[in-house]
């Protein structure tokens, strides 16, 4: 894992961007793992800004996001399918039939989740992951006690991330309790994660996920498994972590960074 610490919110969502975008430009025909929350708003902005102004091209890339609400259309206002057709699907080129989300108000979620994970093998898996945290220390809705070798499936949502996502809904009573995820499993075997946190708010859990111990209690913490996992942080979500200096030094010296400095 490598931890990289922005001086802000807008700055730690352009390297975020930046890493998408280079990523895209070597390989055209990516394969993206989406990811929805508050945070990943400035991201696709900034996604939306380099496809107008610097002709990024995700005519070939394919997209699969991490998860969505049990119960809602795709139409839903409050569906991740909408979420990404307003962030970032109507702005750029990707193409329709390559953007794929599971489908919460499928009539047998358990089917929905076998194919959605038989989509992820045709397409001959992630080549780049982008993953939020919640307060509760999930990544996609793998909350608390997630098997660590999970596969997409449906997941109860704990009193943490409710509490967190019920403005959105415009109450906790109108938010659904369910939803279907990719498993933490199906996130560890990406060839590469980039997770982004920002804020005071995420200062505690990134500091538990990035430096305490591996634990279905915060999968977050399952990512220092991956293999190539980079973590992008603003300076209020940093504020906890023991070896600031040792990131910082990274990010000012090692020649991967060189061009995003
Ligand atoms: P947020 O959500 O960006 O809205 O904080 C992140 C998450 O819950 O994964």
């Amino acid at each position: 894992m490598e931890v990289l610490i922005q001086a802000d919110a807008e700055r730690a969502a352009l390297l975020v961007a930046r890493i998408v975008a280079g990523e895209v430009r070597a390989n055209p025909r990516a394969v993206l793992g989406l990811a929805t929350g508050g945070t990943m708003e400035r991201v696709y902005r900034q996604l939306v800004r380099m496809h107008r102004e610097e002709r990024l091209d995700f005519s070939g890339c394919t997209t699969f996001n991490l998860d969505e609400y049990v119960g809602l259309a795709p139409d839903d206002l409050n569906s991740y399918h909408r979420y990404m057709r307003e962030h970032l699907f109507r702005h750029v080129n990707l193409a329709p039939g390559k953007t794929h989300l599971p489908h919460g108000n499928a009539p047998d979620l358990a089917a929905e989740c076998r194919r959605y994970e038989e989509l992820l093998q045709q397409a001959g898996g992630i080549d780049l992951q982008l993953l939020g945290i919640g307060t509760s220390g999930h990544i996609g809705f793998n909350e608390p006690l997630s098997a660590l070798r999970s596969r997409t499936r449906e997941k109860a949502l704990t009193p943490a991330t409710v509490k967190q996502n019920a403005p959105y809904f415009g109450g906790e009573d109108k938010m659904p309790r369910r939803a279907l995820t990719m498993g933490v499993g199906t996130i560890l075997d990406t060839r590469r994660c980039v997770l982004l946190a920002t804020g005071a708010s995420k200062a505690e859990i990134i500091a538990r996920a990035v430096e305490g111990p591996i634990t279905s209690m915060i999968t977050a913490s399952a990512l220092q498994w991956h293999p190539r996992c980079t973590v992008v942080v603003d300076e209020e979500a940093a504020a906890q972590l023991q070896e600031k200096e040792y990131y910082r030094w990274i990010f000012a010296n090692e020649p991967e960074w060189e061009s995003y400095r």
